[in-house]
């Protein structure tokens, strides 16, 4: 069984003479355990691609199962808890980490926790672990604004990761960090589509990472090869 399975997916931003294709016809499976790349130019659809993936922006046409479960087919499926799914199967990461800014690192981990219901005790104990694991021990009290970029985006990924998500997307991920924190969260990543069997969709301009990865989609004008 496949993690993502996407057919025929198309998103036209807008309507009439100011439509965009944004994403034309896409076809794509990634199996549980596949860490794969999304390259391509500026504005050529790689944001819209992940996003409609990702429950965040409703495809135009086509098709989308996470998971075995059917997300999108000519639009979301009527019914689908959408904040609920994604909750429960999808991790994300950003190129700005998109932490909360009054909560320390270790509460941006345990509130990922705590919505899919962990008592706060259990949260706390899990965050620990993974922020421990990530080399953030020493930071777990610490607010965003005393983190490095690259701590910042290890507590980000941490969150991401705190369910065990089924499908992980990133959205350059590695863009606002020097070469050596770019390789360690690449690294991570890797480790988790392994330990966990995620699936990991990467959106990289980043030429420095795209080694590692199990495959590799282009993306250009909307369309994927
Ligand atoms: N909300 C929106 N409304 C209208 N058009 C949009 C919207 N978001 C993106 N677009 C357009 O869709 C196309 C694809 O944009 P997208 O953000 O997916 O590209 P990208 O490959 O992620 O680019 P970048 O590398 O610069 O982040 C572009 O032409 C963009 O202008
Ligand atoms: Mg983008």
């Amino acid at each position: 069984m496949y993690a993502i399975e996407v057919e025929n997916l198309t998103k036209i931003y807008g309507k009439g003479v100011t439509a965009v294709t944004a994403i034309a016809d896409a076809t794509l499976q990634v199996k549980p355990g596949e860490l794969v790349a999304i390259l391509g130019p500026s504005g050529s659809g790689k944001t819209t691609l992940l996003t409609s993936i990702g429950l965040i922006n409703e495809p135009t046409h086509g098709k989308v199962v996470i998971d075995g479960a059917m997300v999108a087919d000519e639009g979301w499926l009527p019914g689908l808890d959408l904040k609920r799914f994604r909750r429960e199967k999808l991790g994300f990461i950003f190129q700005a980490h998109n932490l909360i800014p009054f909560l320390t690192a270790l509460e941006n981990v345990m509130i990922a926790l705590e919505i899919n219901y962990l008592t706060r005790k259990a949260a706390a104990v899990r965050a620990t672990e993974l922020l421990e694991s990530l080399n953030l021990g020493h930071r777990l009290k610490n607010y965003p604004s005393a983190l490095s970029g690259g701590e910042a985006q290890r507590v980000a990924i941490a969150r991401a990761m705190a369910n065990k998500p089924k499908v992980i997307l990133a959205d350059e991920p590695t863009a606002a960090l020097d070469t050596e924190n770019g390789k360690n969260v690449m690294a991570l990543l890797k480790k988790l589509a392994v330990e966990n069997h995620s699936a990991i969709l990467v959106v990289t301009h980043d030429h420095r990472m795209v080694e590692g990865f199990d495959r590799i989609f282009h993306v250009n004008d909307g369309r994927i090869s």
